[in-house]
């Protein structure tokens, strides 16, 4: 099994992508939890009850990063309805979070499994950035990272170039995406072309687990948001599908190329630039900082296969 630390902002989305991963094989080692589509206590709590829904009631939820390292702090309420989860009305988890900080917790796990562990990252990379700062050494420590952000070469989602998590704390996603390691960078564009077509919503609606009746309540909101950007009821699966490929890379092929996140535009502050011209990589050292595999093409039947199995 994939040993998965889940640094996440939960959010419909990302209880889609704790769904996926705990029907598909998924070992969550601990999730760790940052400020973005809501507050962090907020996302926190989420986290909690989602994980209770699937049965992973000891999987340790930590807190982490309460706003952005430059910035202040905005959210995406509208997106995620106001509780986070499409307010519709689930009991939160009254299970309590762990003792120690979402960063130290990141740092002190891949310290006492050098090399063993799989960081999936799907909110603001505020926690991620502050590990690398409390441990230069992590990227050596940790196995495989797997980020949903940016939208390299396609239109932004919450600004004219910006993708939300890489938008809400820039800072922190340029220190990620400059650290040696390998990392695959899940962006907008492709994962807005994981678009449920009408077949697979009305297998997702007629679903019958107590958790997939729990997602599609809280689908609701979400999917509203979606169909004037789609032009039906349906909705994209950005954060699953990072953790799809952090379980089956083979659900995808990759290319490499350079990437780094734009700190001072005047309007494009937040985006990530990928070099996408091309990139002949170093024989040596193919993964040197600052390089990222990004995502050429995906078996997007067998994604969605693999989700509605999960529900
Ligand atoms: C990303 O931003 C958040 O709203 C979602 O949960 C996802 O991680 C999409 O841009
Ligand atoms: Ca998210």
């Amino acid at each position: 099994a994939t040993e998965i630390i889940f640094d996440c902002d939960t959010g419909v989305d990302d209880a889609m992508a704790i769904m996926y991963g705990a029907g598909n094989g998924a070992r969550f080692v601990a999730c760790t939890v940052t400020h973005g589509n809501v507050p962090v206590h907020v996302g926190a709590r989420n986290t909690l009850t989602i994980l209770d829904a699937v049965g992973l009631t000891d999987v340790p939820v930590h807190q982490g990063a309460a706003r952005p390292m430059a910035q202040p702090l905005l959210t995406a309420e509208f997106v995620h309805g106001h509780d986070g989860l499409g307010d519709a009305g689930h009991a939160p988890s009254q299970r309590s979070l762990a003792g120690t900080l979402a960063a130290a917790e990141i740092v002190r796990l891949a310290r006492s499994r050098p090399g063993e562990l799989t960081l999936v990252a799907v909110g603001p990379l505020t926690n991620i950035g502050l590990a690398l700062l409390l441990e230069p050494e992590l990227p050596r420590l940790i196995r495989r990272v797997v980020v949903m952000g940016g939208a390299a070469g396609v239109p932004g989602n919450a600004s004219e170039t910006g993708e939300a998590n890489i938008w809400h704390d820039p800072e922190a996603a340029q220190l990620v995406l400059d650290a040696p390691w390998d990392l695959v960078l899940v962006g907008l564009e492709i994962t807005m072309s994981t678009a449920m077509p009408a077949e697979v919503v009305a297998r997702l609606e007629a679903v019958e687990t107590p958790h997939g009746r729990m997602l599609w309540q809280s689908m609701q909101h979400y999917i509203d948001v979606y169909e004037p950007l789609v032009g039906m009821r349906t909705c994209v699966l950005h954060d699953p599908l990072a953790m799809a490929l952090a379980l089956d890379p083979d659900l995808a092929t990759y290319r490499l190329a350079r990437a780094g996140v734009e700190l001072r535009g005047e309007r494009t502050r937040g985006q990530v630039v990928a070099d996408l011209r091309g990139f002949e990589p170093d024989p040596t050292d193919p993964l040197e900082p600052g390089v990222v595999r990004l995502v050429d093409t995906l078996d997007v039947e067998a994604f969605h296969e693999k989700f509605l199995r999960a529900l």
